[in-house]
């Protein structure tokens, strides 16, 4: 996903990344801009920004810089980049129409926004993610009753129109749907990666006391989903949009 929205960028030009997080889009996009070009990747966590920039030092990538930043305020002047791009973080921002104002602010006019967001669920999708929640569910703790009936981010910008509708200040918007899928070779691997993104949050929320019993019966229970050699496949939708800054 990172390697195709980096690759969007052109060589030489100023290029910001919104929501960079460990630079999946943002080293490609180094890469591509060469040494006459430059990116900058912001983030709101410290922790991504910290650990992007040893990645950057570790790497020894000269063109490519990340602090701490929040796409609803940008703190660059106007019209300062050729191009923005953001993978998978606009449905986080609340103020979402603000984060797309702010990006056009920055870019110059005629500079161009590379965006990936989720696209809709097939049917198949929402039959795994049944399955997978239901092996969790009995031991998540009950949701609070206070809770509103506000989309979850994984919710937000889940079709063509609410993505023209954000855009509505770009031109020539395209998007591309491309289905991304992710091979995990046991279901052990599984469990591991749901510690390690978004849904970090939810895994915390399970009591250390039971703990162990949630990881032995949702890793089994994933067995009857993998293919005979132990492989579990799951598909994420992905959409890929470009619009121009007019
Ligand atoms: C799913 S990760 C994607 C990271 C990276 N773009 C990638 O493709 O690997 C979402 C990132 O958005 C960041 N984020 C969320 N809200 C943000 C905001 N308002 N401003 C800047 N970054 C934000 C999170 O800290 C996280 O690093």
């Amino acid at each position: 996903m990172g390697v195709r929205l980096g690759q969007h960028a052109q060589p030489g030009e100023r290029v910001l990344d919104v929501g960079c997080g460990r630079g999946a889009s943002l080293f490609p996009a180094a890469e591509r801009v060469g040494p006459e070009g430059f990116v900058h990747g912001i983030d709101l966590a410290p922790g991504m920004v910290r650990e992007a920039s040893r990645d950057i030092q570790r790497r020894g990538v000269s063109n490519a810089r990340v602090t701490i930043g929040d796409a609803e305020s940008l703190d660059f002047p106007d019209a300062s980049f050729d191009a923005v791009q953001s993978g998978l973080v606009l449905f986080f921002v609340p103020d979402m129409p603000q984060a797309a104002a702010e990006i056009a602010r920055v870019l110059r006019p005629g500079g161009r926004l590379a965006l990936a967001t989720f696209a809709e669920d097939r049917e198949e999708d929402k039959a795994l993610q049944a399955t997978l929640r239901n092996l969790l569910t009995p031991y998540l703790p009950p949701p609070p009753a206070t809770s509103t009936n506000q989309p979850t981010p994984s919710e937000r910008l889940r079709t063509v129109a609410s993505l023209h509708d954000l855009l509505k200040d770009f031109t020539t918007i395209e998007c591309t749907d491309h289905l991304q899928e992710i091979l995990f070779p046991t279901p052990e691997h599984y469990w591991s990666w749901l510690w390690s993104a978004g849904m970090r949050g939810m895994m915390e929320s399970i009591p250390e006391s039971t703990l162990p019993e949630a990881h032995h019966t949702f890793t089994r229970g994933l067995h009857s989903l993998t293919t005979p050699n132990g492989t579990l496949t799951y598909t994420m939708p992905l959409r890929f949009t470009t619009a121009i800054r007019p």
